[in-house]
């Protein structure tokens, strides 16, 4: 068991609640690690003032104004200056840049709110997820927590959590049923790859 070095990523519009989920873990001993830099693209997020409010380290990288390889630049100096060995997407909703991919290699989970591979990829985050499990008429869905490749929600799953899709569900209601699945899957998760028994084989992730 090693303790994580947990740089995570928070979208521009994220509440931050899974960031703020990850931190109880780690202040209730659940999980092995220090949240050492949270990494939001604009500064007016809610999930960056959450984390300030916590006392958690911030830094803004915006992508605007810069190429796909500036900001690659920036993310790792960052990351490497806040000495991260592990990533947590938290509601980011870019795809992060190759380099940044390549240096944190199987070091890298997202979390998508419903059962990958369905209703995933790119454009698939928010109400729209839940919008289409709705119209597509499954009868469940969930949470996905997976290791990140360089494509949207397709690297290995490390772990699901499944919830009914009730007949009068909507957007809404369907995402503030599975949110508190993903507040336990997104620690329990980490704290997995903590462990060190996580071994990716292929498409697998398993278990040793
Ligand atoms: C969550 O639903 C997560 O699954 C998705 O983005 C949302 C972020 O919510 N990737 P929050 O900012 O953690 O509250």
């Amino acid at each position: 068991m090693s303790s994580l070095r947990l740089a995570v990523f928070v979208g521009s519009h994220g509440r931050g609640s899974n960031l703020m989920a990850i931190q109880s873990a780690v202040s209730a001993g659940n999980l092995p690690a220090e949240i050492v830099c949270v990494i939001g693209t604009r500064a007016d997020a809610p999930a960056i003032a959450r984390a300030k409010q916590a006392g958690l380290p911030t830094k803004i990288v915006s992508p605007k104004d810069r190429s796909d390889a500036e900001y690659a630049d920036v993310l790792l100096r960052v990351l490497r200056g806040a000495n991260a060995d592990t990533i947590a997407l938290a509601g980011y909703m870019r795809r992060l840049p190759s380099p940044v991919v390549q240096s944190f290699p199987n070091r890298i989970v997202n979390i998508h709110p419903s059962l990958l591979p369905a209703f995933g990829g790119h454009g698939m985050y928010g109400e729209k997820v839940h919008q289409a499990v709705i119209d597509t008429g499954v009868k469940v869905s969930g949470c996905t927590v997976h290791f990140v490749d360089e494509e949207f929600d397709t690297g290995p799953i490390i772990s699901q959590k499944v919830v009914p899709v009730e007949d009068d569900d909507t957007a809404q209601t369907l995402a503030a049923r599975i949110l508190p699945y993903e507040h336990a899957a997104f620690p329990e998760a980490l704290a997995l790859l903590a462990s060190g028994r996580l071994r990716v084989e292929g498409r697998r992730v398993r278990r040793v």
